[in-house]
């Protein structure tokens, strides 16, 4: 099988890389090798190449700056996934699109089901969900959808808390965390087990894949400062206390409770969730010494 990597250079493409299926052609592009706001480039490239799958883990993914920039965050993450879909129409190959709980409006208050109809709150997630349809739009087409993706590099909510407890505890101040968006931490490394899973198979064509259990910005950063130091990544952690969205305002208005509803694509992809305190210690253990 011959697959068209994008975003190799992001915290999932890193990830994926490292997970490579033996006997795999794997074609793994970064910015430089394939631009994804150029939709002649996508398509070129799946015509060049021809691979039976395009796995799209690539994404403007800086969700305040896509509320200034909304242009280049359609271009990347709807027109990229729709250049993919007719080219791969053409070329008979098929399309993995990774999207977001950032697609859903965060108001019913329980887990949103991959069926569910899709009301985005920021440009962000309405790029992610226009890029959902045009995928679609190809019958050999997947959608996996994921929250809260972090994992031992990159650029994430983790790595970020873990310089900040380090930072915080030593100047004795405490760390201010949002308390009141629930969602669910996912590790790169589960995240890109579901990726590989849903290349291979049949069953429905909108997947959720997150670690199991539920977590406020808050809890997450807790228990980073309390995993951080028994994993020797963090000397002492800051203490931390909980504020709400309005004390700290952004420029993307982010869901209140995106918490997805995975059981039924767990049982499609075959895999068993580990719960996200447990995935995060993994995760910390595998963080290089001294990014404390
Ligand atoms: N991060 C999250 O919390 C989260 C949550 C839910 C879903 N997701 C989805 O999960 C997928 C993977 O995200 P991630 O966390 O791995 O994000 P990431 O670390 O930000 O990686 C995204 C990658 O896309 C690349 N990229 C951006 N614009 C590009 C362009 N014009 N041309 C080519 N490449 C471009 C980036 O390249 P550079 O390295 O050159 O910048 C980066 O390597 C995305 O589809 C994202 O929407 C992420």
């Amino acid at each position: 099988m011959k697959v068209l990597l994008t975003g190799a250079a992001g915290q999932l493409g890193q990830a994926l890389i490292a997970s490579r299926l033996p006997g795999l052609e794997l074609i793994a592009c970064r910015r430089a090798e394939l631009d994804l706001a150029n939709p002649e480039a996508c398509r070129a490239a799946v015509q060049a190449l021809r691979p039976d799958w395009v796995l799209n883990a690539g994404a403007y993914t800086a969700v305040d700056s896509a509320e200034s920039e909304p242009e280049l965050a359609e271009a990347v993450n709807a027109g990229a996934p729709r250049a993919f879909a007719e080219a791969l129409a053409e070329t008979g190959g098929r399309l993995l699109q990774v999207s977001t709980d950032f697609v859903f409006n965060g108001a019913q208050g329980t887990p949103y089901r991959p069926e569910q109809a899709v009301d985005p709150l920021g440009v962000y997630g309405a790029t992610k969900a226009a890029g959902e349809r045009a995928a679609l739009e190809l019958p050999g087409a997947r959608v996996l959808r994921t929250s809260w993706v972090y994992g031992p590099v990159g650029k994430n909510f983790c790595l970020t808390m873990l310089r900040l407890h380090g930072l915080k505890a030593a100047e004795g101040e405490p760390l201010r965390v949002v308390a009141d968006q629930v969602g669910c931490p996912t590790s790169t490394r589960s995240l890109a087990a579901a990726c590989w899973r849903a290349l291979s198979g049949e069953g429905p064509r909108i997947l959720h894949w997150s670690d199991a259990g539920a977590a406020s910005w808050y809890d997450f950063a807790v228990a980073i400062g309390e995993l951080g130091v028994t994993a020797g990544r963090l000397e002492r952690m800051a203490a931390v206390r909980p504020i709400t969205s309005g004390d700290y305002p952004t420029p993307a208005q982010r869901p209140g409770y995106s918490l997805l509803e995975c059981t039924a694509s767990r049982l499609t992809l075959g895999l068993e969730p580990l719960h996200w305190r447990a995935a995060l210690a993994e995760v910390l253990a595998a963080v290089p010494l001294g990014s404390g």
